[in-house]
């Protein structure tokens, strides 16, 4: 693995689950690794559970952690060969190679557009960074996946599963903004990889792309979607065929204890900062069978065992 931007850069997916089942049981057994290593973090977005649990992680495998917000230093230029007599004071080719000096490791965050989806289906920020810094790239979110809550929503399933294949379903919920389409295609990335039953449901005109969803099962009837279902994986996102547009805030999708019951006692996931009452009622995300809390957790032992293979390789 020389990076980790998609599910498509691990080139032993089982082993990397394995590793963080190992560094949950033990978060300090590798605390030497990374002596007198860097991990560098880059914020063009917010961020509380990447930012903490990925700190965290390099500080249990004894890395040194510098995070910066983007908007603390020179606004960037991606472009090559233009002009630089904008508000653009320093180049990609430049910063990557600098950022590269200082650190071993680095991590970036950076959502879409929603308005440009060409740009943003070729996760351009982060594919600069790959393209000109020298030291592994890792994905904190980019503008089409999110990788290492993928990793640590597969390593909570497996926790918490009662059956060797349990039915895992995707619903969309409602939102009152327009949100990324990167958590949803990325757990479908690696959902794809587990034998669960997987199923994703959705409102009309909500598809994701084709590309992610080749193969899974799509059933635009939410309450059927549910049946027997083992894990319940809240998310909203704007329309992917409507390019980043809301089409529809329909309170039936909001995930109720109504819902839950059509369930086989299902477990709620969500990734976390989730809107109450209207993507899940307080009274699924306040019961003993939301499992959210316990899933943010899980999030720095994934990027545990992502920062572990970095550093090793
Ligand atoms: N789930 C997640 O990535 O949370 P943050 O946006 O707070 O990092």
């Amino acid at each position: 693995m020389n990076h980790f931007t998609s599910v498509h850069d691990v080139d032993d997916p089982l082993g990397l689950l394995r590793l963080a089942q190992e560094c949950k049981e033990n978060p300090l057994k590798f605390n030497e690794l990374g002596k007198g290593k860097t991990l560098g973090m880059l914020f063009y977005n917010s961020s509380l559970r990447t930012r903490m649990s990925t700190e965290l992680a390099a500080y249990n495998l004894g890395m040194r952690v510098i995070s910066m917000n983007v908007g603390d230093s020179w606004n960037m230029e991606f472009e090559d060969g233009v002009v630089m007599n904008s508000d653009k004071a320093e180049h990609i080719r430049e910063g990557a190679a600098v950022m590269s000096q200082y650190c071993d490791i680095l991590g970036v965050r950076s959502f879409p557009s929603l308005t440009d989806r060409d740009r943003d289906y070729s996760d351009y920020i982060i594919s600069k960074f790959k393209q000109h810094a020298r030291v592994p790239i890792v994905s904190l979110e980019g503008s089409t996946v999110h990788p290492l809550q993928s990793l640590t929503d597969w390593l909570t399933i497996e926790q918490f599963k009662t059956v060797k294949r349990p039915k895992v379903v995707l619903s969309w919920a409602p939102h009152p903004k327009a949100l990324p389409q990167s958590v949803p295609n990325s757990f479908v990335e690696w959902m794809k990889i587990t034998d669960y039953d997987f199923v994703i449901t959705h409102p009309e005109g909500y598809e994701l792309a084709e590309s992610f969803t080749e193969g899974v099962k799509i059933e635009y009837d939410q309450d059927k979607a549910f049946e027997g279902a083992d894990f319940i994986y809240a998310k909203n996102w704007s329309s992917y065929l409507d390019y980043g547009k809301i089409l529809s805030m329909d309170p039936n999708w909001t995930i109720s204890a109504k819902k839950m019951a059509l369930t086989n006692q299902a477990k709620f996931m969500h990734c976390l900062p989730v809107r109450r009452n209207q993507v899940v009622m307080d009274e699924v995300i306040d019961s003993a069978n939301s499992i959210v809390i316990e899933e943010a957790k899980n999030r720095t032992f994934a990027a545990m065992a992502v920062l572990k293979t970095l550093l090793e390789k």
